[in-house]
């Protein structure tokens, strides 16, 4: 079986990170994303994928290339403009067969089992089968009810509460026999959800979901990025950390210097060539990837910090994420949420906080920022 992995969006949401990486391809636990749903993929047995890129296309063939140090075969195909998620498997329809093939959204993680979906999808003799999880606040949420045999009653957005009877909504994973595609406008942005879905369900076409309760979370937004961070650091799902565990739930590369008084606090992970400073303390809820230094006395908690920053002495790093290569000031303290993109500097004795993003390349001062 073949999959689609729409990976072409701009990840607008998650500006300035993306400004210089596209979203499937931002790190997660110090591995482009975009890997770890491939895996996953590969150990439901999908071996052979096709990238459906557009935004920073050259990023993604860099780095899989054809797929062969993943033991999987990948196919990148580019869009000259985005053409929404049905659009974007369309372009591809000729390279997809005739057998059902998997589509993925590029941006969320998940331990969807795809097996038990595909086989979900063959007995049911459905056309599509959507994935779907349960919400705790339906009303924010477009919903899918299903009927007594786990067929697609209809599709309500963002419904009030006495319109509500059900709590699953579309966890962008589907089934999706090809021959749905046919009618599909050729190089026009469509949508599945908004479009393709809705007029199948109006022709009375067997439309299924699929309910589980698996992890499943989308990497929209900053919070979101921070909080897969969280979920996978604390163990709520299951993915694979490189370095080793030298207590339950630290991680550690190689050439790693802790000097004298440093604390490590659980969960952590800790990249290659890193350096952490006397009496810093990382964690917990902390990412820290490759050639990065951490100054002395400084602390970091609930954040990422990408390859290459550094952080000079007594700074304090709280629930934000750092950009690659960029540097921070000693005595600055970043926080609630913030985000600094790429090769950002930040001058001494700054204070970033309310979700500030700051893009890449800026140069700020010492002194210059504080929020009263
Ligand atoms: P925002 O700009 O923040 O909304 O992000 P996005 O558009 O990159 O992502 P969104 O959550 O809207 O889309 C879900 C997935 O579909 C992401 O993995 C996107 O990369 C991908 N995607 C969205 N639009 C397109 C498109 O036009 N073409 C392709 N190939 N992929 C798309």
């Amino acid at each position: 079986m073949k999959a689609a992995l729409l990976v072409g969006g701009y990840g607008t949401r998650l500006r300035p990170l993306t400004l210089t990486t596209p979203k499937p391809m931002l790190p997660l636990i110090n591995t482009p994303f975009l890997e770890t749903k491939l895996l996953h993929l590969r150990e439901h047995g999908i071996r052979e994928a096709i990238l459906s890129t557009g935004y920073l296309p050259t990023v993604f063939d860099e780095y899989f290339g054809d797929g062969s140090r993943l033991g999987m075969k990948l196919t990148h195909i580019t869009e000259s403009k985005p053409l929404g998620t049905c659009g974007a498997v369309k372009n591809v329809e000729k390279l997809l067969g005739a057998e059902p093939v998997i589509v993925c959204n590029g941006d969320i993680l998940t331990d969807l089992d795809v097996r038990a979906l595909v086989d979900y999808h063959r007995a049911k003799g459905a056309l599509v089968t959507i994935s779907l999880a349960p919400v705790e606040d339906p009303t924010q949420y477009g919903l899918v009810p299903l009927d007594e045999d786990g067929r697609i009653k209809e599709f309500l957005e963002k419904p009030s509460w006495d319109q509500v009877e059900t709590n699953l909504i579309n966890a962008g994973t589907y089934v999706l026999d090809p021959l749905v595609l046919k009618k599909v406008p050729r190089n026009e942005n469509y949508s599945f959800e908004r479009e393709l879905f809705p007029e199948l369900l109006e022709k009375g076409k067997p439309l299924y979901g699929f309910p589980s309760d698996c992890y499943w979370l989308d990497l929209g937004t900053p919070e979101k990025y921070l909080k897969a961070h969280e979920d996978i650091l604390e163990g709520r799902i299951e993915v694979s950390i490189k370095g080793k565990e030298i207590e339950p739930r630290v991680f550690i590369g190689k050439k790693v210097r802790i000097e004298k008084g440093a604390k490590l606090l659980s969960p952590v992970v800790v990249g290659d060539e890193v350096t952490i400073g006397a009496d810093a303390c990382l964690g917990p809820c902390v990412c820290v990837g490759n050639k990065v230094n951490i100054g002395a006395g400084s602390r970091v908690e609930d954040s990422v910090i990408m390859n290459g920053v550094t952080i000079e002495a007594e700074c304090e790093i709280k629930g934000s994420v750092i950009g690659n290569n960029s540097y921070v000031g000693r005595r600055t303290r970043v926080s609630d949420c913030s985000v600094l993109g790429d090769n950002v500097r930040i001058g001494d004795g700054n204070e970033l906080s309310r979700g500030i993003r700051i893009w890449p390349s800026t140069v700020i001062d010492s002194e210059r920022i504080k929020f009263g």
